[in-house]
């Protein structure tokens, strides 16, 4: 380990595959992380090609792009994919990449179109990818054939994932999972209330893992520990939980929970979670006042004073509240910057100014992002130190300790 300290001094470190298995051969159990494996760029790399490019992650959901020809972009990792709804209404994912010359060709955020035209030389596409016409080609062209290339892409319950993997883990294990649970909420007729993006100066595992523990809530975030017994562990009692599922079920929510993730190689990417749990007396959902922020969510038919946790693929999250969804996505943008994009899905007939204000939508989980930015960002310089050691997990971060165990075997040469 001497020479790992002695090569680290303030920047970026590049260790080969043999020095990344030991590294990973000789993580001790149940504790943090080294810090080559937030700064080290061959290991960001191994980040991107073994994890991100292979894993299902949330790109958006339906009703971003509820006619026909709409489309935005999802990108990452220096890839751009249009995601668009085509002439019979199926999504598709589409490479931002011209097959001529390899222009992008979609250039904005988001947009509407019946064709997808390159501006260089203007080859022209079907909503699925077909390539229609290119001008001025010689009289032996044959553009049968030719058409832009895709990645996977499934629906569940309206949330749209991609991946990007040659042969990525069944999302039927995913659906299979988890439909039953989530059916209530009736998220194909939600809609996108509001979306936000934070940009957090930290390593993407940062925020990974302190998205998975909740043992920095109860200091962090008073907000959230005022309505979520997640704060103190084994705070809510077996008679709580078991009225709270009792009146989950009476609204017609799903009262299992269910969990199959970071699993071995064998599982890989195929991870997904449901697990309703009780908010504390007076809270009926996630809000400043623990009050109603929004219209019950789909057939969910009264409020039963619990909050669910999900995960849907390995780096993919979502908070079920009975009137609002938050999902959250975080993406690598380089070896010490990430994204954490948050979307706010409420019932698809509910009307903004009339029937939820946004700011008071978004207000809780906008106030504990902002929180986690702040101690994320304190803790990427913290292990940018010549005096990082990694330390100890404690209970309360199991969950972290499992993503860090699934991670190791995950980037391991
Ligand atoms: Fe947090």
């Amino acid at each position: 380990m001497t020479w790992l300290l002695i090569a680290f001094d303030g920047k970026e470190t590049a260790l080969n595959k043999r020095a990344i298995t030991k590294l990973v051969n000789t993580h001790p159990p149940k504790t943090a992380l080294d810090q080559a494996f937030y700064t080290d760029v061959d290991i960001y790399t191994r980040d991107i090609e073994e994890i991100y490019l292979k894993s299902w992650l949330y790109a958006g959901h339906v009703s971003e792009i509820p006619a026909i020809g709409d489309w935005f972009l999802f990108e990452l990792a220096g890839e751009s994919v249009i995601i668009v709804r085509s002439d019979t209404h199926e999504i598709n994912a589409l490479v931002n990449v011209c097959r001529h010359r390899g222009s992008r060709i979609c250039l904005t955020a988001r947009g509407c179109a019946r064709k997808l035209i390159c501006g260089y030389h203007g080859w022209t596409y079907e909503l699925d990818g077909r390539l229609r016409n290119a001008a001025h080609m010689q009289k032996t062209f044959d553009k049968s054939g030719i058409a832009l290339k895709k990645i996977h892409v499934e629906v569940l319950e309206g949330m749209i994932y991609v991946n990007f993997g040659a042969r990525p883990a069944s999302f039927e294990v995913i659906r299979n999972g988890l439909t039953e649970c989530l059916r209530s909420y009736r998220l194909d007729t939600a809609k996108v209330a509001h979306r936000q993006t934070y940009s957090i100066d930290a390593n993407w595992k940062l925020a990974v893992e302190n998205y998975s523990e909740c043992y920095h809530c109860a200091p962090a975030h008073p907000e959230y520990t005022r309505g979520h017994s997640l704060a103190k562990p084994g705070a809510h009692s077996e008679a709580l939980m078991e009225e709270v599922m009792q009146r989950a079920s009476a609204c017609g929510l799903s009262d299992k929970s269910v969990s199959r993730i970071y699993l071995d190689a064998e599982g890989f990417g195929a991870d997904y979670a449901y697990e309703r749990y009780p908010m504390w007396q007076g809270h009926i959902t996630g809000s400043e006042d623990g009050q109603a922020v929004a219209p019950l969510l789909g057939d969910v038919s009264d409020y039963d004073g619990g909050t669910t946790d999900i995960q849907i693929g390995p780096v993919n999250f979502a908070l079920a509240y009975c009137d609002h969804v938050v999902i959250y996505r975080f993406t690598p943008v380089s070896l010490d910057r990430s994204e954490c994009d948050i979307t706010w899905l409420v019932n698809g007939s509910a009307e903004e100014g009339k029937d939820y204000d946004k700011e008071r939508l978004a207000w809780l989980w906008d106030v504990t992002t902002t929180a986690d930015k702040r101690i994320i960002e304190s803790n990427a310089k913290g292990i940018k130190s010549r005096y990082y050691k990694p330390g100890p997990l404690a209970h309360m971060e199991d969950y972290t300790w499992k993503f860090i165990s699934w991670y190791l075997r995950a980037i391991k040469p």
